[in-house]
């Protein structure tokens, strides 16, 4: 099958980060870093691997740092060139690879991820997109997360959502799916519900912050109202969408961080940081002495 190629991805930034205050307070929470990159880093690294020349980033007035962050920073590079210091210099230069290119569509109301997503369907287009959540950091010893997913794309030509299964407990965090079987880490979409109760959901495998969407959504989230939380939720349209395309969940090989969590920002931090191939040894040997 011969699939129009994904070559746009989107970032929906808006959130105001507040379970991070007062860190968040002048700095996104995207621009947290994980050891020595922000985590937009490794979502914008990820969606490049998988393909993407395009990154979309819904964001808000309060978000410059992240375009920023993307962009040129004149005088820290001719600083760093006359200095002679070419490996930094390649770090600045490369926070977006050649040729990649960056847009940021502003979110003006906090109305929810199905609406967030809204807000970028100029800049996508009709064709099909990625969208990564980067508080969902996704880390592989070989290809990325949504790179994967594009081949799941590439073979059944329609929309893949990742999923794990997460503890039955929390339930009420995630989009939950009920799915029948189609191939290895691959099933078919049946049903999916946002945040339900531990007693009302259909299983407990979980949507992660990693979708690969066809155009159909966008008309599809025109038409949906506010659902859980009273926000626009992009699982509801996803629901919809079911009704006009089938649609796929992909269990991910990977291991993910909920890095919107202080927990899970903090368990990415120490456990990238072991396997940092500097800080790995002295990391291992800290935490033994304080264990
Ligand atoms: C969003 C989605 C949810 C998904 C989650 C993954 O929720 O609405 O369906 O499971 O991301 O991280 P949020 O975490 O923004 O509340």
């Amino acid at each position: 099958m011969r699939m129009p190629r994904i070559r746009k991805v989107m970032f929906p930034v808006a959130g105001l980060g507040t379970r991070f205050l007062p860190a968040t307070k002048a700095v996104p929470k995207e621009m947290l870093p994980i050891i020595d990159r922000p985590l937009i880093q490794y979502g914008a690294d990820e969606a490049v691997g998988a393909g993407a020349s395009a990154l979309v980033f819904i964001t808000n007035s309060s978000k410059q740092a992240i375009s920023q962050h993307f962009s040129a920073a004149f005088e820290l590079e001719s600083r760093l060139a006359q200095d002679g210091k070419d490996d930094t210099l390649a770090l600045v230069r490369g926070t977006l690879a050649e040729g990649i290119s960056q847009a940021a569509v502003p979110q003006h109301q906090a109305l929810g991820l199905g609406h967030a997503v809204l807000c970028g369907a100029d800049a996508i287009g009709p064709e099909p997109f990625g969208v990564i959540l980067p508080d969902d950091l996704i880390v592989n010893d070989g290809r990325g997360c949504l790179e994967q997913m594009v081949e799941v794309y590439e073979q059944t030509g329609a929309s893949v959502i990742a999923v794990e299964e997460v503890p039955p407990e929390h339930t009420h965090r995630y989009g939950i799916v009920s799915t029948s079987p189609h191939s290895e880490r691959v099933e078919k979409l049946e049903a999916i519900v946002e945040k339900p109760a531990p007693a009302d959901a259909p299983s407990n495998l979980a949507v992660v912050g990693r979708y690969l969407l066809t155009p159909k959504i966008f008309e599809l989230l025109a038409a949906t109202g506010t659902g859980a939380g009273g926000e626009i939720q992009l699982t509801d349209a996803i629901a919809e969408l079911l009704h006009h395309e089938p649609v796929y969940c992909y269990r991910f090989e990977g291991k993910r961080y909920d890095c919107g969590s202080k927990l899970g920002f903090v368990q990415a931090t120490i456990e990238l940081a072991l396997a940092d191939p500097e800080l790995g040894s002295p990391v291992a040997d800290l935490l033994k002495q304080l264990s």
